[in-house]
């Protein structure tokens, strides 16, 4: 006699192989995150989705960027991930705390998605002696006010001043920054930061794609001043998060594979961000 097994009972019996982390961001900012996860997370899996068709998300509207962020990690449940990283600042500014604490328990009461926002502020607090903080970042993430509130909720005696920059991430995504035109932006708004709050000693990089443009900031900085990007925090303080919840560590599957989705054009995004993380890559295109 011939018995069959059902699928879902191999399944249940075999595990599921593929539950890749998913990192998501408006564009290519989020690969500086990745790059970081990848060294520190080396034996994990991970899938990375840029919606780059519809970058950038910095001067978009606080609902337009929740539907697109919840589209975007629907999508990356969709592809078995458990866990999504918001490598976005904009996206955990204007979203995370709705996906969260709204859509998370109707989607699935076991998946996760974390944010870069809370990590940094840990990190940059350590780091500051004046207790004086400088935040850049996009239109959306600084209007959202999301920085100063988290810091002053746990560091109430710091001070933070914030400068837009909403040409800084057209000039990565297009590489106009190390142009005549692209220095003057970014020399411009470091002095704008910097007159808010001469005292200033410790800022941060609050947008994925600044650390692409760490150089060029530096050049326009004291040395005094320290530059925190948000890469190594991130990677560090997941590392934490699956060490403290082992149920999600034990869900997220270890064959170092990475798949890489864009939902523009392909070729674009293959060469830029084999740039951003040093290996050749090949993505796919995708639409949700
Ligand atoms: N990389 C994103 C961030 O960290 C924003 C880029 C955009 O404006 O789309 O805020």
């Amino acid at each position: 006699m011939v018995f069959l097994i059902p699928p879902f009972l191999i399944f249940t019996i075999m595990g599921n192989s593929k539950q890749p982390i998913g990192v998501f961001d408006s564009g290519y900012g989020g690969l500086t995150i990745l790059n970081e996860l990848l060294n520190e997370l080396p034996e994990y899996d991970f899938i990375y989705l840029g919606d780059n068709a519809r970058s950038p998300y910095g001067t978009r509207s606080f609902d337009v960027v929740y539907d697109y962020t919840l589209e975007a990690v629907k999508q990356l449940f969709s592809m078995d991930c458990e866990l999504v990283i918001l490598a976005c600042n904009t996206a955990s500014a204007k979203a995370l705390r709705t996906i969260q604490q709204s859509d998370l328990p109707k989607v699935s009461s076991s998946k996760r998605v974390l944010g870069v926002i809370r990590p940094s502020v840990e990190a940059v607090s350590r780091i500051t002696k004046s207790r004086h903080i400088g935040v850049l970042g996009t239109v959306g993430t600084v209007r959202s006010n999301s920085y100063p509130m988290e810091i002053n909720k746990l560091f109430p005696d710091v001070t933070v001043v914030q400068e837009a920059c909403p040409m800084w991430v057209p000039l990565v995504e297009n590489n106009e920054f190390g142009t005549t035109g692209g220095k003057f932006f970014i020399k411009k708004n470091i002095e704008n930061l910097l007159e808010k709050d001469p005292l200033i000693d410790a800022i941060i990089l609050g947008c994925t794609h600044y650390p692409i443009i760490k150089d060029e900031i530096k050049a326009f900085l004291p040395d005094h001043v320290k530059v925190i990007s948000q890469g190594e925090i991130v990677a560090r303080s997941l590392k934490d998060y699956l060490l403290r919840h082992p149920e999600m560590d034990c869900e997220c599957s270890k064959n170092a594979n990475r798949e890489y989705y864009t939902t523009e054009f392909v070729d674009s995004f293959e060469e830029k961000a084999s740039r951003f993380l040093n290996v050749k890559l090949k993505a796919e295109h995708i639409s949700f």
